[in-house]
């Protein structure tokens, strides 16, 4: 036992000082009002953990993947059977102006899709006239030609009708469901439903093919990067499904139900090539209204955030909890990993430079 030695150190306590503390009072009050006035979306958001219930929790289906091993084997680990013959697999996004998430898309799944369903419009979620990138853009998806099945959504409605962005893009994924519908699926038919920068593997859809007993839906657990396949953010992304085809079946975007494959591609949200593409994006999507300044288009801001792997609309993460909402916050990490990823990006890797590590950089 260590004997206290009696002449230890006595710490002296500092007296109270009242008019020192009262003068610390207001100046947190008038850091909060600050805060307040300037930043209220980012506190509510830093609340939301109290206002906003989160969704029921996932069931993971567990996903085996090793390259080197036979089909059958891969089907009897997840429980599931080898069929006699593949099923046919659809491919139904919705496009807006992704042109190298597309490409790379079309190249990495073309060997086992059978048909790619892709709906375009001309304008924007935002009722913004945008052009039909798809077609003007043609010659690179020239080589899936036989297997692309294109529709238009063409928008009647002029700009100034001040639309609510939401319902749009709801229209749109119901002319992606008539689109689908005439595409010659059939009952017994696979159908991945996403966006086009939510990228399933390979390997994913060659056991959609197949093995049998998969169920009839199924979400997709996407590795979510930002950017760049640079930038991982987390395993967050799950709006992608896999259905069994039948005559009930509709095209959502939507929680459809609690499954969801394990680690089944990547989604890459604003990985663009040039900064006039990300300012293209952050005024067309759903939730352009996060632009809150117009400063928040310049290019030499959107550049340095790029390349720090920060927000672009200056939000907080979007979370549930307080502890995830903290883990998050800050830049994303950078990583120097460029393993399991497309094999159209390596192996093409100097013109997807932007989308590798030490690429941040964008071409004026
Ligand atoms: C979209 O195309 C339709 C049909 O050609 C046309 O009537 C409409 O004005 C176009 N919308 C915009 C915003 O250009």
């Amino acid at each position: 036992m260590a004997k206290r030695s009696p002449h230890a150190p006595v710490t002296k306590r500092k007296p109270h000082r009242k008019p020192l503390f009262g003068l610390f009072v207001v100046l947190v009050l008038l850091v909060l009002v600050f805060a307040i006035v300037y930043h209220g979306r980012k506190i509510s958001y830093f609340f939301r953990p109290i206002w906003d219930t989160p969704p029921p929790p996932f069931t993971h289906i567990p996903h085996f993947y090793a390259h080197e091993l036979p089909m059958d084997h891969h089907c009897r680990l997840h429980g599931w059977n080898l069929l006699p013959s593949p099923r046919r697999v659809f491919d139904a996004i919705l496009f807006s102006n992704e042109l190298d998430l597309l490409e790379i898309r079309y190249r990495e799944l073309a060997p086992y899709i059978y048909k790619f369903v892709i709906l375009e419009s001309n304008v924007t979620f935002t009722s913004i006239a945008k052009p039909l990138y798809f077609i003007d853009n043609f010659a690179r998806f020239e080589f899936a030609s036989s297997k692309i099945f294109y529709g238009t959504f063409l928008s009647q409605t002029d700009s100034k009708s001040g639309k609510d962005p939401f319902q749009l893009e709801a229209k749109q994924r119901v002319a992606l469901n008539s689109l689908l519908h005439r595409s010659g699926i059939a009952p017994g038919d696979v159908v991945i439903m996403a966006d086009a920068d939510e990228i399933p593997s390979p390997e994913t859809i060659k056991l959609l093919q197949w093995c049998d007993g998969m169920p009839p839906m199924m979400h997709l657990e996407l590795r979510h990067y930002m950017y760049s396949f640079e930038f991982p953010v987390d395993y967050s992304s799950w709006r992608a499904t896999a259905h069994l085809f039948n005559q009930g079946t509709r095209y959502r975007h939507s929680r459809q139900t609690n499954l969801i494959l394990a680690d089944a591609g990547w989604h890459c949200s604003f990985c663009f090539r040039t900064i006039e593409e990300f300012v293209f994006k952050m005024k067309a999507y759903s939730h352009a209204e996060r632009v809150r300044q117009s400063s928040f288009l310049e290019h030499s801001r959107i550049q340095k955030i790029i390349c720090r792997g920060e927000d672009l609309f200056d939000m907080l993460p979007e979370e549930f909890s307080f502890r995830e909402m903290i883990r998050k916050m800050g830049p994303i990490p950078k990583s120097a990993s460029a393993v399991h990823l497309p094999s159209y990006v390596l192996a093409n890797a100097e013109k997807f430079k932007f989308l590798l590590p030490g690429g941040c950089s964008r071409s004026k």
